[in-house]
């Protein structure tokens, strides 16, 4: 028996042709003693017709939509075309009709649904019939093809590491495997395969790469899931450039090959100092303008309390070229209170003229000099925060983004990508009082910043983040491969020498027989594919995902397990 063609293998190139189809009705209509079939396979519709005197016409009437159906027929012309569906000029006049399977009336349309996404989770393997879901399905199967490829070419290799394993430290809460062997003991699930890819380095493979499935248990978002795909990559004797270079290529060729969209031959680089200054965001969107802009120098003498700044504190604005009406203006606090910021100043700049209640505050010098520093020249909304440097960046950063979207700022139809690059190597945890790796602790330093590990917060990493529209799309690192440099980053995380041992002992026991230097990046797929299919929910991109909290609709995971499998495991119920 040879298998099925698709329904798109078929054309008004094989008229008169005898062909085979199977597939699913996506409707089924009696028009005049004629019953049209639209058989639908993964890869398109084919109409196909019965006439009345056909002997399987009985058989046919007892048809309905997504029953499966095996047809024989004749290709033939159609009398009315159909323009807007591919093979439109055609149908197939059915001599033979086999039903493989029935089905129960759908739980939702399958064709401009209005169901809600739970509904279309719990059936997802219905949902996955939709166009959309099945696009995007097909879309990732192609940019996988094309990584795989792209990279082969360069002779990478691909290697698969473990699922049960030890915990990574990538800063997310693990999910964790009881072992039945050991009772008492947990396997984790990888969040990344970092230290796996390490060693393949140590271990001689010198290109790596895998789509790797991570897991991380922490908040999920619109483009975050707990079970997620990365396009995993490690190079031995390489530095940043050398990194950047291969997946510069690679970005580029998918989002020419599968959109048409050219990126620039020179990928912009902005430092993650610059970043935050500027946008307010290590991901900066840069499909708009729109900048945060430093007032420090305007306010340095000034007289009005609530502009004056401290030691840690930083006083910005967004200038817009809109009014901004006062219920807009409650809005815009409201949203920023979010953020931690309490307070947001409207000035309004119109007819050349500053006006509102603040500037009674501010001294004519003031003015002018935000005139000038602001070139401002038609009417504008300058929306003013002071608070901590970390509030005030965070808040006009998120603001920068809604005011992007609400006042049509973005242009929706471009591509803007981005290196982020020389991130800080630590970040300091006020809760915690103490420093963590701001990428991972396998990060090296930036060489100038060596001497600065008994300063953490002047030390600046070998770290890069690719960005494109406002997602981090990837992130990776030049790696530590001296192992006394390494000891030493697990002193100023704050690492005994026992708990090194304990958490990375074989990492350590690894350095010690030759490393090479080496670096690496990871990339999330599944944004990829959301900015190929220029959706914004992650789900939309995954055959199975999880809801925003965790669950999986369909099969009802997580669920309870035997009281006689938690007795294997060493776990009591009472514990749980
Ligand atoms: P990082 O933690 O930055 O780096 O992850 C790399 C990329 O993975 C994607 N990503 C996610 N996608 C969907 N859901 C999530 N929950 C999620 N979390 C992360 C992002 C991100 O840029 N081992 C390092 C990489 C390296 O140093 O080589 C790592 O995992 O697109």
């Amino acid at each position: 028996m040879s298998m099925k063609k698709f329904n798109n293998e078929f054309s008004n190139k094989n008229l008169g042709e005898e062909v085979v189809l199977k597939g699913w009705v996506q409707k089924a209509r009696n028009l005049g003693g004629l019953i049209f079939i639209d058989l639908r396979d993964r890869t398109g519709i084919l109409q196909v017709v019965v006439k009345p005197e056909n002997t399987y016409y009985s058989l046919a009437s007892k048809i309905r939509s997504e029953f499966v159906i095996e047809v024989k027929g004749t290709i033939i012309k159609r009398s009315s075309i159909n323009s807007k569906i591919e093979n439109g000029d055609i149908e197939i006049d059915l001599t033979y009709l086999n039903i493989l399977s029935e089905s129960n009336d759908l739980p939702f349309e399958l064709i401009n649904t209005t169901a809600l996404e739970d509904t279309r989770l719990k059936y997802r393997y219905l949902d996955i019939r939709r166009e959309n879901i099945k696009n995007n399905i097909v879309l990732r199967h192609k940019v996988t093809s094309l990584i795989r490829n792209y990279l082969n070419e360069l002779s990478f290799i691909e290697v698969e590491t473990p699922i049960l394993t030890k915990s990574t430290p990538e800063g997310a809460r693990d999910y964790l495997v009881p072992s039945r062997v050991y009772n008492g003991k947990f396997y984790a699930l990888p969040q990344s395969p970092q230290l796996f890819k390490q060693l393949l380095m140590v271990g001689g493979i010198e290109r790596y790469y895998q789509f790797a499935r991570c897991f991380r248990d922490e908040d999920l978002r619109a483009d975050r899931q707990p079970e997620f795909t990365q396009l995993d990559m490690e190079l031995s004797f390489v530095e940043q450039e050398d990194v950047m270079n291969v997946v510069e290529g690679l970005m580029k060729k998918i989002f020419k090959d599968f959109l048409g969209v050219k990126f620039d031959e020179n990928i912009l680089k902005i430092k993650y100092e610059d970043a935050i200054n500027d946008f307010g965001s290590d991901r900066p969107d840069l499909r708009f303008d729109l900048k945060l802009r430093n007032l420090a120098d305007v306010f340095k003498h000034t007289e009005f309390d609530l502009f004056k700044i401290n030691g840690n504190e930083a006083i910005n604005c967004l200038v817009v070229e809109n009014n901004i009406s006062r219920k807009e203006q409650d809005k815009l606090v409201e949203f920023v209170k979010k953020f931690g910021l309490n307070k947001l100043f409207f000035l309004k700049y119109e007819n050349k003229e500053f006006s509102g209640s603040l500037v009674k505050n501010l001294s004519d010098n003031e003015l002018k000099d935000l005139k000038e520093l602001l070139t401002l020249k038609g009417d504008s909304t300058i929306i003013i925060a002071k608070d901590s440097h970390h509030v005030v960046k965070k808040s006009l950063g998120a603001l920068r983004l809604k005011l992007g979207k609400d006042l049509s700022l973005i242009n929706e139809g471009e591509f803007k990508p981005l290196w982020v690059v020389d991130f800080p190597m630590f970040e300091y945890d006020d809760e915690a009082k103490r420093y963590f790796s701001a990428h991972h602790p396998f990060t090296a330093p930036i060489n100038t910043d060596l001497n600065y590990l008994n300063e953490p917060s002047k030390c600046y990493a070998k770290a890069y983040d690719f960005v494109i529209n406002g997602y981090e799309v990837g992130g990776g690192s030049i790696r530590i491969s001296d192992p006394k440099l390494q000891e030493k980053v697990f002193e100023t995380l704050g690492l005994t020498k026992d708990e090194i041992k304990l958490k990375f002992g074989f990492l350590t026991e690894a350095f010690k027989y030759g490393v090479p230097p080496h670096g690496g990046i990871a990339f999330g797929l599944e944004r990829i594919i959301m900015l190929l299919s220029k959706t914004e929910n992650i789900k939309d991109v995954i055959a199975f995902p999880k809801t925003a909290s965790a669950q999986c609709l369909m099969t009802e995971a997580p669920n309870t397990i035997d009281d006689s499998q938690l007795k294997e495991l060493g776990l009591k119920k009472e514990n749980l």
